[in-house]
């Protein structure tokens, strides 16, 4: 299954996306995520992308085409793949178009703008990538990631006046990626729900009929 995850910053898309990958044994390929490990380890790459990120902007298109380009042709994608953040614009959903690279489904998660603002306060992530709501996805040991063992941080893009323009962004450069796939008939839309397992289940229903 090759899948692309849609959604307002904080919608769910990467704690969705573990789940889907933990299911269908797909990797996911996580731009934000990419981006931040390049920013922790003062990369070319980083240093390029910290700014936008700070600012609640999108990060050129060329910056992640290239990563893009790099991560789907490796073997871990032959047989599947998710991507969590990109495309993010029109330009850069056309540069996929343009690398010949087959969708199976668009999957988009919506959530209102005000709990959005919610959730990220309550947000807590791990440098492996895990991500953690204080209320509605605790970890085990407050802190701790279940997964590695590292102490968790806040995201230095959930400051209140960051979620803010980033949703700004979202409406104005991603949301229209939601016609341009519907109009290729592979848009499904599933609405956020109060609890994790609820909008996993309802991910799980609407990908049913994409299973191979
Ligand atoms: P990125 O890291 O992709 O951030 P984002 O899209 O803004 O999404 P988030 O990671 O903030 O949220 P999410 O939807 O994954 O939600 P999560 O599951 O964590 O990008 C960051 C920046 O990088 C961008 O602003 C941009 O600058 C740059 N960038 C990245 N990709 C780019 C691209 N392609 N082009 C250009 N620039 C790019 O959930 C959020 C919280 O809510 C968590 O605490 C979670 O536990 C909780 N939660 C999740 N689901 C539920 C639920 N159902 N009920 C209650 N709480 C829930």
């Amino acid at each position: 299954m090759n899948l692309i995850l849609l959604g307002a910053p904080g919608a769910g898309k990467g704690t969705q996306s573990e789940r889907i990958s933990a299911k269908y044994h797909i990797p996911a390929i996580a731009t934000g995520d990419i981006l931040r490990k390049a920013i922790g380890e003062g990369t070319e790459l980083g240093k390029a992308a910290k700014s936008y990120m700070d600012a609640g902007k999108l990060v050129p298109d060329e910056v992640v085409i290239g990563i893009i380009k790099e991560y789907l042709s490796s073997d871990a994608c032959k047989n599947g793949f998710i991507l969590d953040g990109f495309p993010r614009s029109i330009p850069q959903a056309e540069a996929l178009d343009a690398m010949g690279v087959h969708i199976d489904v668009v999957l988009s998660i919506e959530v209102a703008d005000e709990k959005i603002v919610e959730r990220m306060s309550g947000r807590r992530v791990c440098s492996c990538g895990a991500s953690y709501h204080v209320v509605y996805n605790p970890p085990k040991t407050e802190g701790v990631c279940d997964k590695c063992g590292a102490n968790l941080y806040i995201r230095a893009d959930d400051a209140e006046e960051t979620v803010k323009n980033r949703l700004k962004t979202f409406h104005a450069q991603t949301e229209p990626l939601k016609d341009y796939y519907a109009s290729r008939g592979i848009l499904v839309t599933v609405q956020g729900q109060e609890e994790v397992a609820d909008t996993t289940a309802l991910v799980f229903r609407a990908l049913r009929p994409f299973e191979a």
